[in-house]
């Protein structure tokens, strides 16, 4: 029987989402990898325990991450059932639609048919009767964004999902996208985007501005550049590294150059007395535009390792500049 670990809120900082009624976690788990059907289960639920104990409440998932397609799903499904049920109130589950899931014209992009269909089947894998947020997961020009929005609206509405959001919108779409959600009383309560040091688009967007003006929180994916962004390329290419076992990083993406750079940023963040994990996510939370950050992880230490950044999100301007040098 698992406890939760009972000082696991005095442990976590909380940021309002947006203008919304939800705080969320500074540091949220995301299930893209690691929890497939190819992946250990004891170490899945090692993961999610250690990321409850310390303060972890937010969950993402979406319909297709695995492999297979919808393993995640149901694994988490799996885990909530094994112990963590008694504990549904104390978490925000978040599930996607917009990339391929299934065979045929209806299983992929903006439709409300796919939406409507995917939340049911997410559902269903998870065992829950609802998910707390429900994300159109990437902009589908082809689909008019009314239909995509009055989707999502009326999946709220239904009660299948609390709160929408959208996830790889840019500025310009974001905006639009709140406002057709804000005609149909549904409050858009944020955008899920990459944001690293390595990726600034969203900067460069204007995004993070634009999420401000429309009362929406950000979240971001992909803190770490998979990976990338820790000590874990410096002394070469690890077997059971990501870049290894999975084509979304590819070992050709790392370049002595890029990792003379991450080197670089490496001492920096020694000199601060973190690991460069850590800086990492400081980086992206040293101001209070982003609510979370959105980590992946292969193993419990290093959700343990990377909480521990919340203790300094402070830069000097120095450090901010050498950053940038680094990566200019
Ligand atoms: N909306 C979208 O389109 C979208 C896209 C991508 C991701 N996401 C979401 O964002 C979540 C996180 O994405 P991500 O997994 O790419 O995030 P990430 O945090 O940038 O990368 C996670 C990977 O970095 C390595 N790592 C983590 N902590 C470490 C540490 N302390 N030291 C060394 N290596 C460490 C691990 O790789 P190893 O396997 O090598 O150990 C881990 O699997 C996903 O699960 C998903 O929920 C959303």
């Amino acid at each position: 029987m698992y406890t939760p670990a009972s000082d696991r809120y005095e442990k976590m900082k909380y940021l309002r989402c947006g203008k919304s009624g939800i705080l969320l976690p500074r540091i949220s788990l995301g299930l893209w990898h690691n929890f497939g059907s190819v992946d250990r289960f004891e170490n899945m639920v090692e993961m999610v325990h250690t990321a409850f104990d310390a303060g972890i409440t937010h969950f993402d998932l979406a319909n297709n991450y695995g492999p297979v397609y919808g393993s995640a799903e149901e694994n988490f499904g799996r885990i909530l059932e094994r112990d963590m049920r008694p504990f549904r109130d104390e978490m925000i589950i978040s599930t996607k639609a917009g990339y391929d899931m299934w065979p045929g014209p209806y299983g992929d992009h903006g439709s409300r048919k796919y939406l409507i269909a995917s939340l049911d089947q997410s559902l269903k894998r998870m065992g829950l009767d609802y998910v707390d947020i429900f994300y159109h997961h990437r902009p589908d020009p082809e689909t008019p964004l009314e239909e995509t929005m009055e989707a999502l609206s009326d999946i709220v509405r239904s009660g299948k999902a609390l709160y929408a959001g959208i996830s790889n919108y840019n500025s310009e779409d974001t905006r639009k996208a709140a406002e057709i959600l804000r005609a149909n009383h549904t409050p858009l309560l944020l955008n899920q985007v990459n944001y690293n040091m390595l990726d600034r688009w969203t900067e460069e967007d204007g995004l993070q501005d634009t999420c401000e003006e429309v009362g929406a929180g950000m979240i971001c994916f992909s803190p770490l550049a998979q990976g990338v962004l820790t000590d874990r390329y410096l002394k070469g290419i690890p077997e059971d590294s990501r870049a290894k076992r999975n084509f979304f990083l590819h070992e050709s993406s790392l370049t002595p150059e890029l990792l003379d750079k991450v080197s670089r940023l490496n001492d920096i963040a020694a000199g601060r007395g973190q690991t460069l994990a850590e800086m990492s996510l400081a980086w992206i939370l040293r101001r209070d535009r982003v609510t979370s950050v959105l980590i992946g992880a292969s193993r419990p230490e290093q959700i343990l390792t990377n909480v521990k950044f919340l203790s300094n999100l402070e830069f000097t301007d120095d450090e901010l500049a050498e950053i940038d040098s680094i990566l200019a």
